[in-house]
C-alpha cells in the first residue's frame, strides 16, 4: 500500500513538525511527508525539514492580495504533491471554508488546551486563561479543521495537571510534551483507517 502522504504547515519552531518526523523515522507511522509549507520565512521549523531532506517551501500570505489567493496558492502547492492529510502544526493563518471544505476530514490541527473550552486562543494567552480559570487540569488536543475555529470534530486529547506554582510558560512547557505524543497518535489513527465521521460525530473504530 502507498504510505500516506501529509503536508505539514508552520508558522514558527516546528517542535510538533520534529516529532512527526521523529515518530516516521522510528517506524512508529507509516507515512512520508511530502513537503512542508511556512508562510513566515526564516523559521526553524523550514530548518528542522531541510536537516531531514524533507521538501520546504515559503508561500508569504503578504504576497496575496486576499485570502483565497494565497490559499489557491496553497492548494496548488499541496495538489500537485497528493497529499492525503494536511497538518496544521503552529500554523498561525485561519483557513477560510474555501481551503477547509477542499480538504474536508484531511486537515488536522493541534491546540493547546482541552477543546471545546479556551477554543481560539494562542500561544501565551491560552495557558494564562487555563490559570485564570482556576483549572485543575489541562492539556492539548488534536481535532479536524471546519470553518468553526478549534470546533471541528475532536481525535486525540492528552491531559496534563495544573500545578499551583505554575505560569503560562511552566505549563506550556508541559503541554508541548504531550502535544508531541498527541499529534502522532492521531495520525497514526487516520492512516489506520481508524475514524469514523457522521453528522460531525467522531467515532474511533477498533483495530
Ligand atoms: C503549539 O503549542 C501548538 O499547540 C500551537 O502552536 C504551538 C506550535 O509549536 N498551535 P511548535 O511550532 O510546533 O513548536
Amino acid at each position: 500500500m502507498a504510505k500516506k502522504r501529509i503536508a505539514v504547515l508552520v508558522s514558527g519552531n516546528g517542535t510538533n513538525l520534529q516529532a512527526i518526523i521523529d515518530s516516521i523515522e522510528r517506524k512508529e507511522l507509516d507515512a512520508e511527508i511530502a513537503v512542508v509549507i511556512s508562510n513566515i520565512k526564516d523559521v526553524y521549523a523550514l530548518e528542522r525539514a531541510k536537516n531531514h531532506h524533507i521538501p520546504a517551501v515559503v508561500i508569504n500570505h503578504k504576497d496575496f492580495p486576499n485570502r483565497e489567493a494565497f490559499e489557491k496558492s496553497l492548494i496548488e502547492e499541496l495538489d500537485k504533491r497528493k497529499v492525503d492529510l494536511v497538518c496544521l502544526a503552529g500554523f498561525m493563518r485561519v483557513l477560510t471554508p474555501f481551503f477547509v471544505n477542499h480538504y474536508k476530514n484531511r486537515i488536522m490541527n493541534i491546540h493547546p488546551a482541552l477543546l471545546p473550552a479556551f477554543k481560539g486562543l494562542y500561544g501565551h494567552h491560552v495557558h494564562e486563561a487555563v490559570l485564570k480559570s482556576g483549572a485543575r487540569f489541562s492539556g492539548c488536543s488534536v481535532h479536524f479543521v471546519t470553518e468553526d475555529v478549534d470546533g471541528g470534530p475532536i481525535i486525540v486529547q492528552r491531559i496534563v495537571p495544573v500545578k499551583d506554582n505554575d505560569t503560562p510558560d511552566t505549563l506550556a512547557e508541559r503541554i508541548l510534551v504531550e502535544e508531541h505524543k498527541a499529534y502522532s497518535e492521531a495520525i497514526k489513527l487516520f492512516i489506520e483507517n481508524r475514524i469514523k465521521i457522521e453528522n460531525n460525530h467522531l467515532r474511533i473504530l477498533e483495530r
